[in-house]
């Protein structure tokens, strides 16, 4: 019986709220005469002498709705009760507005609607934390957004974000699936830790004392396995976990756009990329991208950009000069080189004027940003107006003649150049003037924001010297494929790895792999993992390899830096609905918080110490 007036009371709540004739945003002039019923939230309520005026706000955007004592009697007092957020149902006829109150940058402001009927469908209790309405309302905190998210998300930035996000979803799914062939499968969550280079995030088995599952950092080793089987266009859209050290483009709990493909060369799946980009690019921003992206080697970008993932939407390339520096006087640069290090240089036109010595000698910005990357000071020449180098200290009687016309030839150095020198290890003279290049290019404007800059990194090294452990390690994962012509030296071997770079982001990467065990076996011998170790760790893919394998290859996009990109910010934060601090925590829930000590002994953990006193959320 009780059950039966539930489904009854339910069904008259639904017929209720399907009511609904339009969204908000949707109202222009042509539905001028109509009678709409509208759902939505209160943004700001204004009293013109009399005449009622308020913001109802949905998903879709805002619209203005009118309460005249005059035209509108009936719901006249209603009106004068409803407040900022509260719930509303709005039923009237759309007019126009009077020329002289059009409002160019609403997308309704061409009209508003009479509200003949106002139903109020909640209150707020409680004083707002902040004001949700955008109209003119203060920059929040970040802490307190992410607090209250689910009013943040209820505002225009967030909620555009996330539909943008959908949008991508759907575009990508639509394309890999209806175009392209691909199936979604779902792989677990509650794994083994696979080997991807960060810490795993564990969780304890109840069943099994001292065993853990680890949440997978990617699908990687699942996708594999199901190219074994032969699912040969695998896609998923995979939530992934790496406990690793954030950034402003990292997230504890992260989504990947996940694909592996097999029989594919490494050009068919790169322009299969290119196709799925050009697409997203075409459907969510209007864009058309120019194909075949630009290709960049690894050596090349680090050779011209000191990185990886290089913006080239401007120039300040870096020069190499370690050849001409390895003799000249100055030690801190001969030193360098016959340390097996570099000294590089990076050219900064009219660099004299906007930077001064201050700012690149010790207690500058510059200086700062130079040795928070490892660099121990920041070597300097300028350019003089006559065309001479200034020189300073130590280097001006230290390069001769030949050394400076060199310099100058290979820089490209005129008058008013800051030649600004990284000396010193590979990896920290590159991460140096990296950063330098960036700074500064912000900071001179040199970035056009409206540029668009994809390109392809392409033939990474399969490994690079982890000098705190002294071995090789694998720079992608174990899995990826040397070049055939270079199997001979695995040491030194290109891999047939590639990555996508989005204006100085990397926003995906992938590989060829290996599928034949004795070329598997060689590389794990190659990073000093032993054939037991490696099969505890993975024997399940390795077993799997030994029935009929085939050539197959993958790849992986970080979507929530995608959408923040394609959003046009500067945070991940902004492309997730629910995201971790930068401390990993949620602010919302208050997560990770202590657990009741039962669940502990149930999961067989004592715990380490008493956790963290905190105040209730
Ligand atoms: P990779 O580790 O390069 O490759 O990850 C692929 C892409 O995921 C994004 N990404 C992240 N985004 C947000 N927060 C993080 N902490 C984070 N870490 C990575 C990046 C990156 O390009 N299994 C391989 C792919 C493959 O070989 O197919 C993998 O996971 O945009």
């Amino acid at each position: 019986m009780l059950n039966i007036q539930l489904t009854i009371a339910l069904r008259s709540e639904l017929l209720r709220i399907a009511m609904r004739t339009h969204y908000c945003g949707e109202l222009r002039a042509d539905h001028v005469g109509k009678t709409v019923t509208l759902y939505g939230w209160v943004d700001r309520r204004r009293d013109h002498g009399g005449v009622l005026f308020f913001d109802l706000r949905d998903r879709t955007g805002i619209l203005q709705i009118v309460s005249d004592p005059e035209r509108t009697p009936q719901s006249y007092q209603q009106a004068e009760d409803l407040r900022s957020e509260y719930v509303v149902k709005i039923t009237g006829p759309v007019s126009c507005r009077p020329a002289d109150s059009l409002n160019p940058r609403l997308p309704t402001g061409e009209v508003e609607v009479y509200a003949e009927q106002i139903e109020l469908l909640n209150q707020v209790r409680k004083q707002l934390p902040f004001q949700v309405s955008t109209a003119d309302a203060e920059p929040v905190r970040e802490e307190l957004r992410l607090r209250y998210r689910y009013l943040d998300l209820r505002r225009d930035r967030m909620s555009r974000n996330l539909q943008l996000r959908h949008q991508v979803l759907k575009t990508i799914r639509r394309y890999l699936e209806d175009i392209q062939g691909f199936i979604e499968i779902e792989t677990p969550i509650l794994t083994r830790s696979t080997p991807e280079g960060a810490r795993d995030y564990l969780v304890p088995s109840r069943v099994h004392p001292n065993e853990w599952f680890a949440l997978p950092q990617s699908p990687q080793l699942f996708k594999q396995l199901l190219m074994v089987s032969g699912f040969d266009r695998y896609y998923q859209i995979a939530r992934c976990f790496r406990d690793e050290d954030l950034r402003a483009d990292r997230q504890p709990e992260f989504s990947q756009l996940d694909m592996e493909m097999s029989f594919m060369s490494q050009a068919e799946i790169l322009q299969l990329n290119e196709g799925l980009i050009c697409h997203l690019f075409k459907t969510v921003k209007g864009i058309e991208l120019p194909q075949p992206f630009p290709r960049l080697t690894y050596a090349e970008a680090i050779a011209r950009y000191g990185t990886d993932k290089p913006d080239t939407r401007f120039d300040l390339e870096l020069v190499d000069v370690s050849d001409l520096m390895k003799d000249s006087g100055f030690k801190v640069f001969s030193g360098a080189v016959a340390a097996g290090g570099l000294v590089k240089v990076l050219p900064i036109p009219g660099g004299n004027e906007t930077i001064s010595n201050v700012r690149i000698k010790p207690g500058g910005d510059l200086f700062r940003e130079a040795s928070e990357v490892g660099a121990k000071g920041l070597a300097y020449i300028r350019v003089r107006d006559d065309g001479e180098l200034d020189t300073i200290g130590a280097i001006k009687d230290n390069l001769n003649q030949e050394q400076k016309a060199e310099l100058v030839r290979r820089t490209n150095a005129q008058a008013g150049h800051l030649l600004l020198f990284g000396a010193g290890p590979t990896g920290i003279v590159n991460k140096t003037l990296d950063r330098l290049r960036q700074v500064i290019a912000h900071e001179q404007k040199l970035i056009d924001p409206n540029k668009l800059n994809l390109l392809w990194i392409t033939e990474f090294p399969m490994f690079e010297w982890n000098a705190g452990e002294k071995r090789l390690e694998a720079l992608h994962h174990p899995f990826t494929a040397p070049y055939p012509e270079d199997a001979g030296d695995l040491k030194t071997a290109r891999a047939e790895a590639y990555d996508l770079v989005y204006n100085g982001f990397e926003v995906g990467g992938g590989s060829l792999r290996i599928y034949q065990p004795e070329l598997q076996a060689q590389v794990f011998e190659t990073i000093g993992l032993s054939t037991e170790e490696a099969y505890n760790k993975f024997g399940f893919l390795l077993e799997a390899f030994e029935y009929g394998a085939p050539p197959h290859g993958g790849i992986a996009y970080g979507l929530d830096r995608l959408v923040m990109l394609l959003a046009g910010e500067e945070s991940i934060r902004d492309a997730i609905a629910f995201p971790k601090t930068q401390q990993a925590r949620c602010l919302l829930t208050d997560a990770p918080a202590a657990v009741d000590p039962r669940q502990l002994k149930e999961l067989h953990i004592t715990p380490a110490s008493k956790p963290n006193a905190k105040s209730a959320p």
